[in-house]
């Protein structure tokens, strides 16, 4: 069936089976490789993806249930000020070691920050927990997502922040 999918404010049309997960139809038809493979269970974050503001699990989403919704990968030109924060803050304090995981944690990062732009820890390892990092950076993912949290305001005004929140399924 032929599935439009608007993917990081770009409609593309996508030609592929009616029960297309959507990290397939980004990876193998919109040859966004940015959004990783795991464990294709929705048990290791890998594939995070934003839909509509929230953190979603590419890998058990079908693409037909995104129609007409917005899609951020990681690939994003016009990122929110969310993950410019983070990319900044990830940057400045080397936060990825292999890189594997670094996709679904900025994604899994940006929708949190758009629910809650000064989250406690608390807060931050409720969002977070589900995107595991093999190589344990999950102390500097708790440091970068406050530091973007304290930077956040010199990116805002770029973009409107979205409505966030987790919502990963
Ligand atoms: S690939 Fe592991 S949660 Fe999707
Ligand atoms: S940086 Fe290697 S898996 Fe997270």
């Amino acid at each position: 069936m032929e599935i439009t999918l608007t993917v990081n404010g770009k409609p593309h049309k996508v030609e592929a089976p009616s029960d297309i997960p959507l990290l397939w139809a980004l990876r193998d038809h919109l040859q966004l490789t940015g959004t990783k493979y795991g464990c294709g269970k929705a048990q290791c974050g890998a594939c995070t993806v934003i839909v509509d503001g929230k953190a979603v699990r590419s890998c058990t989403r079908k693409a037909k249930s995104v129609v007409g919704k917005s899609i951020t990968t990681i690939e994003s030109g016009a990122p929110t000020p969310e993950t410019q924060a983070l990319r900044a803050a990830w940057t400045e304090l080397n936060v990825h070691q292999c890189g594997y995981c670094q996709p679904g944690q900025i994604m899994a990062a940006s929708a949190l920050l758009m629910s809650n732009a000064n989250p406690d820890d608390a807060a931050i390892d409720k969002a977070m927990s589900g995107v595991i990092c093999r190589c344990a950076t999950y102390h500097r993912i708790r440091k970068g997502i406050k530091q973007a949290a304290k930077t956040l305001p010199q990116f805002s005004g770029t973009q409107p922040a979205q409505q966030g929140g987790d919502d990963v399924a």
